[in-house]
């Protein structure tokens, strides 16, 4: 079959973000932004103060990182060394599922479960040494509040995360309770991060004019140094970090799949804006596109970002990696001028999701900006689709360009890899 010319046109055209739409969202998140921090309630996003602002860059010491933020979850012994530097003394990481083996984060698991199973990577971590004192920051990447740096509660679930008996409940405590349980007592947690915060914290340790930290990965989300927010409980320099939850911003135009795909998620209504840029959910509303080309009525849900990846780098002239995609995951052998219709969709469902973050970025550098000059900065960034997955990296500098106009040359993004648990560390030792 071929696709039909005139639907694979209108699915395209769906997936377009011109540089009106992006202004406008870059206006709407800036307004957003300043609703919510006169008032967080009337803001769609949550805008979570985090207790923290930036670090010095000279703090020192051993500490222990917690990254738990998605199905990977990560446990790191860190050495700060001051001057920006550090090093990681061990590593232990493991999926928090496994299909057909167990799963911590579906329907059915428990917190205990999961804490437990944390607790345990902790103790390999620490290899079983249960006298010396550690100091753990937790980089917790869930909406949670905050009324000190280290209690931190879970609002809601995202990611599809869905283990019972978190929401609502102040994570170090479980976290505790779980490390106890285990008979560790020496393991003392004294701050509970944000993975975007865990981002700047970490960017900031090693480079200057850095305010803005984001995660570009499974999930979205972005946090700012807000200048004006000073509070006694709180640690560093600047003012205090907002962690925007802005994977919650709603000021902006779903699609027909966007809104179909919203419908049948764990949490409907939440996230709109994650899951239209996430690799969680960029792949999902692929899926759905490719359906509709294909005239049926079923949603592929088997796909992936990393499938989205090769789809879009594939040079070779007959498609040859697109088509063994496409015939395991969808079960069609196509044409090559479908094959490269694929490619294409692919393509802008990606471009879309990197005009649209470039265009939340440029909402708060505006905020930041006010009525003066807009400073020279990086926003730091880490995950796998800003850093892996083609074309993103591109669009967002060509959506600075369109936005931000000569200004774009004081702007660029530059990529904290592992920042989440560099962060986690730093936090630590800013609390301790
Ligand atoms: C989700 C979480 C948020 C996190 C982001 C990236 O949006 O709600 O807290 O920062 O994913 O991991």
């Amino acid at each position: 079959m071929a696709f039909d010319e005139m639907k694979f046109q209108s699915v395209i055209s769906e997936f377009s973000a011109t540089t009106e739409m992006l202004r406008e969202v870059a206006t709407n998140f800036r307004k957003d932004l300043q609703i919510g921090l006169k008032d967080p309630k009337s803001s769609s996003m949550r805008m979570l103060k985090s207790y923290v602002g930036l670090p010095e860059g000279n703090e020192k010491g051993e500490f222990l990182a917690l990254d738990f933020g998605g199905t990977n979850v990560r446990v790191l012994r860190y050495r700060l060394e001051g001057e920006g530097q550090s090093k990681i003394i061990r590593h232990v990481a493991e999926p928090l599922i496994i299909a057909g083996k167990y799963d911590y984060v579906g329907k059915g698991s428990t917190q205990e479960q999961m804490f437990d199973f944390i607790a345990k990577l902790i103790d390999d971590t620490i290899e079983g040494e249960h006298e010396t004192k550690f100091y753990l920051g937790h980089t917790f990447s869930f909406p949670s509040a905050q009324d000190d740096l280290n209690n931190a509660k879970l609002i809601i679930w995202t990611k599809e995360f869905a283990t019972a008996g978190v929401e609502g409940e102040v994570v170090n405590d479980l976290l505790l309770a779980a490390l106890k349980r285990r008979g560790i007592e020496n393991v003392i947690p004294v701050a509970v991060i944000n993975d975007t915060v865990a981002v700047l914290l970490s960017a900031a340790y090693k480079n200057s004019d850095v305010f803005t930290g984001s995660i570009y990965a499974t999930g979205h989300n972005t946090c700012y140094l807000e200048p004006s927010i000073h509070d006694p409980k709180g640690f560093g320099k600047g003012g205090m970090i907002l962690n925007l939850e802005c994977g919650n911003f709603m000021n902006l135009t779903p699609n027909r799949f966007d809104r179909a795909f919203d419908r049948k998620s764990e949490k409907p209504g939440e996230q709109r804006f994650e899951k239209m840029v996430s690799g969680r959910y960029m792949c999902e509303l692929f899926g759905m596109a490719i359906a509709e080309l294909l005239d049926e009525d079923k949603h592929y849900d088997n796909l992936t970002s990393v499938d989205m990846s090769m789809i879009i780098s594939d040079v070779s002239e007959n498609l040859e990696k697109v088509s063994e995609i496409v015939s395991n995951k969808i079960g069609h052998h196509l044409e090559v001028a479908d094959l490269k219709k694929i490619q294409d969709l692919a393509a802008a469902v990606v471009i879309r999701s990197a005009r649209l973050v470039a265009a939340s970025y440029v909402g708060i550098i505006w905020q930041r900006a006010g009525e003066g000059e807009i400073q020279p900065q990086h926003v730091a960034v880490d995950g796998s689709v800003y850093e892996k997955m083609p074309l993103v990296q591109e669009n967002i500098n060509r959506a600075f360009e369109e936005l931000l106009g000569e200004d774009a040359k004081k702007v660029d993004t530059i990529l904290d890899n592992g920042g989440s648990g560099l962060g986690a560390a730093i936090a630590a030792a800013m609390a301790v």
